[in-house]
C-alpha cells in the first residue's frame, strides 16, 4: 500500500487511537492553547503512524517549557509527574493505575563537546529540536494544539524518505557525533527492511572506528534494543557484513549456520513446561554467544559489561554444551545433577538451538521431583544433623529419579533402612 503523503493527520490519529486517547491529546492540546504553546508529538509515534503501524509510545515537544505544562495538566487532569527541570523535560502518567506515561520534552538544540560525547543541551525550536535527531524518519512531527491539530511538519523529508524506504541521517558529522546511531540506523533499516541511503552508507562505514569511544553500558544497550526486535539476525548479519560487529568486539562471532539456527530459533513457540519468560536480550546473547568457549565470553564481557545473570548463563551454557554428549544414556540422577543449578535460560537457549528429550524432561518433569522428606524428617527419626543431611537427601532425591522409589511407602522403607545403617 502506497503511504500517505498528507500534510495533515487528524484522520490517521482518529482512526489509530482510542477515544480514551484522543481525549487524552485533545485535552494536552487545549492545556497548551491556553498557555499558548505550540506543542508537536515527535519521534516514533508519527513515523509509525505514517507507516501505518500505530505505536502508544507519546512523545510531545514544547515550544516553549515543558514543565509548566505538564504541571497545569497534573492540576487539571490528574496522574503523576516525574519532572527533570535540569533538561526541562517531565514524564507524565495520566492515570496512576496504568503505566503509559507521556513524556513532555522542552524543545532544545543539542551540541556535542567532542564526538561521541553526552550532548549539551540548550533551549530552541522545534525545527532545531528536529535538526538535532538522528534520520529523517524521526524528524517528522505532528503539531497538537487546538487549532493546528495533525499538521505535519517535515522540515527534512523524512514523509518521502519513509516512502522511498530509506534511512538517512541529516548531516555528515551525525555519525561522529554520536556513534550509537550506527547501530541505531542498522536496527530501524532491518526492522522496517529499508535501505541506508548512499550516503548514510558511506559515512557510516567512515566512522565505525568511532564504536571504539562508547562507553559499555552505552553500546550494550544498543545492542539490547536490536537483540529485542523480531529481525534481530539479519540485523546481526547486516553489523557483520558492514565490519561493524568486529568493530565492536573482535570475539563477536557471525556465520551462516549461527544466523540459520539463530533465526529458528527465535520462531519457535515457547518450549512447554519451562515457565519461563526470559527478557529477549537476554536470550538473544545466549543463541548468538553460547557456542563460545569461556575466554572468548571473558573478552566480549570486558567491552560489554552484561548483566551479571546473562553473563552467568553463558557461560554455563557454554560450559555445559560440550559435556551434553557424555550424558547420553546415563540415569536420570546423573542429568539432573548436572542440570540442577544451572541457569534455567542457559538450559532453554540450549534447548532452542539443539533440543534433547532429556533437557525437555529436566525442565518439564525431573526438575520438580523431590522425595517427601527432609532435614526435618531425618531429625525426627534421630539422624544427627551435619553435612551428611544433604548427602542423604540427595540419595533419596536420586532413587526417586532413578525409579527406585516409586511412592511414599516404598520412600518410607527406605528411610527406615538408612535410620538402622545411620544409627
Ligand atoms: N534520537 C537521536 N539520537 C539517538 C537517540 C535518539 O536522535 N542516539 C532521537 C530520535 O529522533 C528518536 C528520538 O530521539 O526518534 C527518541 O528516541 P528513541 O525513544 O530511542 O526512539 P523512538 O523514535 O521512540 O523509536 P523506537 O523506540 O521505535 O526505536
Amino acid at each position: 500500500m502506497p503511504l500517505s503523503s498528507a500534510l495533515n493527520y487528524a484522520p490517521a490519529l482518529q482512526q489509530s487511537l482510542s477515544a480514551a486517547q484522543l481525549r487524552l491529546l485533545h485535552s494536552i492540546a487545549a492545556q497548551a492553547a491556553r498557555q499558548n504553546l505550540p506543542i508537536y508529538m515527535v519521534g516514533g509515534f508519527v513515523r509509525d503512524l505514517l507507516l501505518q503501524r500505530p505505536s502508544q509510545d507519546f512523545d510531545i515537544v514544547v515550544e516553549g517549557d515543558a514543565i509548566p505544562l505538564a504541571n497545569a495538566l497534573v492540576q487539571t487532569l490528574g496522574g503523576n509527574l516525574t519532572a527533570h527541570s535540569r533538561f526541562g523535560t517531565a514524564q507524565w502518567q495520566p492515570h496512576a493505575t496504568d503505566q503509559n506515561h507521556i513524556d513532555l520534552i522542552t524543545a532544545r538544540r543539542e551540541t556535542y563537546a567532542h564526538p561521541a560525547a553526552l550532548p549539551t543541551v540548550q533551549k530552541s525550536d522545534i525545527q532545531q529540536d528536529l535538526a538535532r535527531r538522528d534520520f529523517s524518519i524521526n524528524t517528522l512531527a505532528l503539531r497538537l494544539d487546538e487549532a493546528h491539530f495533525g499538521d505535519l511538519l517535515d522540515p527534512f523529508n523524512g514523509q518521502a524518505d519513509l516512502q522511498n524506504g530509506l534511512v538517512r541521517v541529516l548531516h555528515p558529522l551525525s555519525f561522529t557525533d554520536d556513534p550509537t546511531r550506527i547501530l541505531r540506523a542498522i536496527r530501524y533499516e532491518q526492522r522496517y527492511g529499508f535501505q541506508l541511503e548512499e550516503n548514510t552508507l558511506r559515512q557510516l562505514q567512515e566512522t565505525r572506528s568511532r564504536l571504539s569511544l562508547l562507553s559499555a553500558e552505552r553500546l550494550r544497550h544498543e545492542l539490547d534494543l536490536i537483540l529485542r526486535e523480531a529481525a534481530a539476525p539479519a540485523a546481526l548479519q547486516r553489523l557483520h557484513n558492514l565490519s561493524v560487529l568486529e568493530e565492536i568486539c573482535a570475539a563477536l562471532p557471525w556465520n551462516p549456520t549461527l544466523h540459520a539456527e539463530m533465526e529458528s530459533a527465535l520462531t519457535q513457540p515457547p518450549l512447554p513446561g519451562w515457565n519461563l519468560n526470559p527478557a529477549p536480550e537476554e536470550l538473544g546473547y545466549a543463541l548468538w554467544l553460547l557456542r563460545l568457549p569461556r575466554e572468548r565470553i571473558d573478552e566480549i564481557q570486558t567491552r560489554l559489561r552484561l548483566p551479571l545473570d546473562t553473563y552467568q548463563s553463558l557461560c554455563a551454557a557454554s560450559a555445559l554444551r560440550p559435556q551434553l554428549p557424555a550424558l547420553q544414556g546415563k540415569p536420570t540422577s546423573d542429568w539432573v545433577l548436572r542440570l540442577q543449578n544451572q541457569p534455567l535460560t542457559a538450559l532453554y537457549a540450549l534447548q532452542l538451538l539443539n533440543p534433547i528429550p532429556e533437557l525437555q524432561e529436566y525442565a518439564q518433569h525431573w526438575r520438580h521431583i523431590r522425595p517427601r522428606a527432609n532435614g526435618d524428617t531425618l531429625k525426627a527419626r534421630g539422624i544427627p544433623p551435619g553435612k551428611r543431611y544433604q548427602t542423604l537427601l540427595w540419595a533419596l532425591r536420586a532413587a526417586w529419579l532413578d525409579g527406585k522409589i516409586r511412592n511414599e511407602e516404598e520412600e518410607e522403607r527406605w528411610l527406615e533402612g538408612l535410620v538402622i545403617s545411620e544409627k
